[in-house]
């Protein structure tokens, strides 16, 4: 059978958090599939509508829309505990969720004990660590490629509880090279009663399901998590991620073939943040910093920290275009800004005395930004709803930003409300 529909994709451009939860909420309404590929509650995709914001870490964002199949890919990292609270907290909204999640057998199981690795690991590096959200991402794919890891799948197996004990004693013998003190029972009782609610619900050949909803003409949309500039390999490594956050993560997370990919949404903010360590070469520590994280609401959906901010860096964007292959741009929170005098975008990096339009090898490298100064709009952009009624200096900066990055910016959100959103 071949593909009668495609699978776009929506990513984030930058460090994460860019508003994926609620462009894919928007989207949604044209997909009757919706699908995480990759990462796992590291992730927080925050959705409002009706004044209610929900957030979602392992559940994908098509969620809220009556009669999607929201698939749980194999490229995911599932931690049943927090699987079983988001799905609760989801059925007491009255939201069908065994009618609506599918999840692949083949998606890895984050145990208790991965999250313990995670904070030893984290412990030990002192001032280099990662600021990871703890949740064991980075062991538990360390697991799956070291041939180690517990499946979704086991969790069917006689043996699951033996195959869990020896993965936990590996742990424990690997946790002896830390100085750091834990429960080794911590959390044991109740992740395995979230696995007998994660057995309750459709756990599935993913690859399968796929590539058949595609072959009967049904539109997937695979929903990113994290950032192209936290990718394992393409971001500011080590500080990344432990998963492949660019567009190939979706063939792999899913088991669908490139040539199944239509369109891939990329999104941005239009000013950048970062949480956690590493290289943020436009980042603020002025005032200006304080009113985008202020304004911005710039604080963690899942670890509540607060999140470092800086001026739109184009080096960056572009380099995630590129790898990407992005075929169009959604804009988020210019709103941030409106009553700025004066916005930046760095438009080049200077390392090493030379002027340069790539992102540098060298993670510790000194970047120095080279900014264009853009007039501010000063006029709030929340309640507009036509493209015609936006101020002028935000169209200069919009057409900017098509122009540097040659890419169409489709969809530009002024607020975190489906109703705050121009398509154009
Ligand atoms: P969403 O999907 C922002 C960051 C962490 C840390 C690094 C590694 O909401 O955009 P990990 O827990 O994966 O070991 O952390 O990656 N990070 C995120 N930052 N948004 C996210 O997800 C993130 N997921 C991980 O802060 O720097
Ligand atoms: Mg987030």
């Amino acid at each position: 059978m071949t593909p009668k529909a495609q699978l776009d994709v929506v990513l984030g451009l930058q460090w994460g958090d860019e508003g994926k939860g609620k462009i894919v909420d928007v989207l949604a309404d044209n997909y009757e599939v919706v699908a995480r590929f990759q990462g796992g509650p590291n992730a927080g995709h925050s959705l409002k509508f009706e004044e209610t914001t929900f957030v979602l870490h392992s559940v994908p964002s098509g969620i809220f829309r009556e009669n999607s199949t929201n698939i749980i890919g194999n490229g995911v990292v599932l931690d049943p505990i927090i699987f079983e609270e988001e799905c609760r907290a989801l059925e007491k909204m009255g939201v069908p969720v065994r009618e609506r999640i599918k999840i692949s057998k083949k998606a890895h199981l984050i145990i208790p004990t991965h999250k313990i690795i995670d904070a030893a690991s984290e412990a030990s590096k002192g001032k280099e660590k990662i600021g990871s959200t703890l949740k064991g991402i980075g062991p538990t794919y360390m697991d799956k490629t070291g041939r180690n890891g517990l499946r979704v799948g086991d969790t069917l197996s006689s043996d699951f509880k033996n195959r869990f004990e020896t993965l936990r004693n590996k742990h424990i013998a690997f946790l002896k090279q830390f100085d750091f003190e834990y429960d080794p029972n911590s959390n044991i009782n109740e992740w395995m009663s979230s696995v007998e609610y994660l057995k309750t619900f459709d756990l599935v050949d993913g690859e399968y399901l796929v590539n058949k909803e595609l072959c009967n003409g049904r539109k997937v949309l695979a929903e990113g998590a994290q950032g192209s500039m936290l990718d394992v390999d393409f971001g500011s490594y080590p500080f990344v991620t432990s998963s492949t956050t660019t567009c190939s993560g979706a063939c792999m997370g899913l088991g669908v073939s490139p040539s199944s990919i239509g369109e891939v949404f990329g999104i941005f903010k239009a000013y950048c943040t970062r949480v956690g360590s590493g290289p943020f070469p436009t980042e603020l520590f002025d005032q200006t910093g304080e009113t985008l994280r202020r304004q911005g609401h710039e604080f963690g959906a899942t670890t509540g920290r607060s999140r470092r901010t800086g001026w739109l860096d184009l080096v960056a964007l572009k380099y995630a275009i590129m790898i990407n292959g992005v075929s169009s741009l959604i804009m988020m929170k210019a709103d941030v800004m409106d009553n700025f005098d004066t916005i930046k975008v760095a438009v080049k990096y200077i390392v090493d005395g030379k002027e340069t339009d790539q992102v540098p090898y060298d993670t510790y490298a000194e970047i120095t930004p080279v900014y264009k100064e853009f007039k501010g709009w000063n006029t709030p952009l929340s309640h507009i709803r036509k493209e015609e009624d936006l101020p002028i200096e935000f169209k200069e900066y919009v057409e900017f930003i098509e122009k540097e990055t040659g890419v169409r910016i489709s969809v530009i959100s002024l607020g975190p409300d489906r109703a705050e959103t121009i398509i154009r």
